[in-house]
């Protein structure tokens, strides 16, 4: 409990220096004034002071007391992501994603790799009590084919979930998939034919981009803001230029660089989906992960004419595991169903049952209030890390939910080269390539997830990427 305490001070504490209420060189509250403040005792003051020096934030000047760090590292400046035009691009299956993905799953590497979830939330152990629950109380085998649509009782949860994202939606309207990939992938069989043209955002989750290359489709690549996501005004040129067929968006936090397109934007894209006649799917996954206190609005919630697909799961929320992912078709809800029934006649129920009851119960929504707040913190504690570490110049973009962040370094670093030097320290991170259809978009930068707790091991790793990168800088000087 009162570890507890300790960490929740010192990371009040820093926030506070974040917002400016407490500056470089500004002497801090007294080790009793701020018990007293907190209501803790002096040595949990002490160890959050502690926790604070730790970090680099703040220094204890002998006979004065503790001061905010002189030298105390500004927040990394947000990525400048490539504005050019762009034409419509067949994606190369680079052999590179293929062995981030096979890496992702080593136990002999410190991953910041792969996009999994934290390991250190109780709602693991949660869900294994309701899974032996449900094995001794419930027919889960012995009962032949479900519906195709999925099982009931979740179809109707996600549906009652579905209003804190602002849509109003009918659990007949809904069809389960094997995870949002697999809903994508739903959605993209149904809706286009080989040559067709996708719009996607730049820098876009690599499993996307394969998608649309296995599936014969050419992608045509928007850029993005870092804050913002996918620009409007590019989108539109890109419509005049191009017989876009499919706009393919992860409007909330998007991955890799974790942006939230304002609602405004959403209206403007829905505007010209609708102009052009073109369906849109929208990935939702990180939707229920952000920071702030109301969760956002999905695109789909400003839909009117059910030209929307929302795509998510439980992968990022939950567990990957558990392979439960879904689609809200809107007006294609027919075609999807029958892809669906191409695509698998029967799927594993107990997982369904599981999950359904996990959000029925009032455990997912303590469950996403404690990981948001964690995930926000980690957040916090790299980009730390990254201005005490990384080369000078080195940006990050700063999630609002989710855990995934984009970092641009130094034009003298090779992110893929950095990606293996990593690799043989033990350290998995994702190279800037595999997030476009042209490996050569993005040579300068990495995306690091930041999920799990911040250990020394984990901290010492980006110390680690942070001398490699300064390495090449030097190598690469005259
Ligand atoms: C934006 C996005 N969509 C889809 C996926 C894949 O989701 P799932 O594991 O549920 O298939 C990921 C996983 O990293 C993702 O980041």
């Amino acid at each position: 409990m009162e570890q507890h305490l300790y960490s929740r001070i010192a990371n009040q504490m820093q926030q506070h220096i974040r917002e400016g209420i407490y500056k470089a060189e500004d002497k801090l509250p007294s080790v009793r004034a701020l018990a007293k403040q907190q209501q803790a005792s002096v040595s949990t003051i002490l160890a959050a002071y502690g926790l604070l020096e730790d970090w680099g934030v703040i220094e204890v000047r002998p006979k004065s007391g503790y001061y905010v760090r002189r030298n105390l590292s500004k927040a990394p400046e947000a990525p400048s992501i490539i504005q050019t035009t762009n034409t419509p691009e067949e994606v190369s299956t680079p052999d590179l994603v293929m062995e981030v993905i096979r890496d992702s799953s080593s136990p002999d590497l410190i991953s910041f790799g792969a996009a999994v979830p934290a390991d250190d939330f109780p709602v693991i152990n949660q869900l294994k009590r309701i899974f032996s629950q449900k094995v001794r109380t419930e027919p889960f085998i012995g009962i032949g084919y479900d519906s195709g649509k999925g099982s009931d009782p979740l179809r109707r949860q996600l549906a009652r979930r579905a209003i804190d994202a602002g849509i109003l939606v009918s659990p007949e309207d809904i069809v389960i998939s094997e995870g949002c990939q697999a809903a994508v992938g739903l959605c993209l069989r149904a809706l286009s034919k080989p040559g067709d043209i996708v719009a996607v955002e730049t820098p876009s989750y690599y499993g996307l981009l394969q998608l649309i290359e296995a599936l014969g489709l050419k992608a045509i690549e928007i850029p993005s803001n870092a804050e913002h996501g996918m620009s409007i005004e590019a989108l539109k040129l890109a419509f005049e230029q191009w017989p876009i067929n499919i706009v393919l968006s992860i409007p909330c936090f998007s991955n890799p660089v974790g942006a939230l397109m304002p609602d405004e934007n959403k209206q403007a894209l829905l505007d010209l989906i609708y102009q052009y006649d073109v369906p849109l799917i929208e990935d939702d996954i990180y939707g229920d992960l952000g920071y702030g206190s109301q969760r956002p609005k999905a695109l789909k919630a400003f839909d009117s004419k059910g030209q929307v697909l929302l795509c998510s799961s439980v992968s990022k929320t939950l567990e990957p595991q558990l392979g439960i992912g879904w689609v809200m078709p809107g007006k294609y809800f027919k075609l999807i169903e029958y892809q669906k029934f191409l695509s698998s006649t029967g799927s594993f129920r107990l997982p369904q049952m599981a999950v359904a009851e996990f959000l029925a119960g009032g455990g997912y929504d303590r469950h996403l209030r404690l990981a948001r707040e964690a995930y926000r913190q980690r957040r916090d504690r790299l980009a730390d890390l990254i201005s005490l570490h990384f080369p000078e110049g080195t940006r990050m973009s700063s999630p609002q939910g989710g855990f995934v962040a984009w970092i641009q370094l130094p034009k003298g670093i090779a992110s893929t080269k950095l990606y293996k030097q990593a690799r043989e320290h033990h350290i998995l991170i994702a190279p800037g390539e595999i997030f476009s259809s042209d490996p050569k978009k993005y040579p300068h930068s990495i995306r690091i997830s930041y999920a799990n707790s911040w250990t020394t091991e984990r901290e010492d790793a980006i110390q680690t990427l942070g001398q490699l990168a300064k390495q090449q800088i030097t190598m690469s000087s005259p």
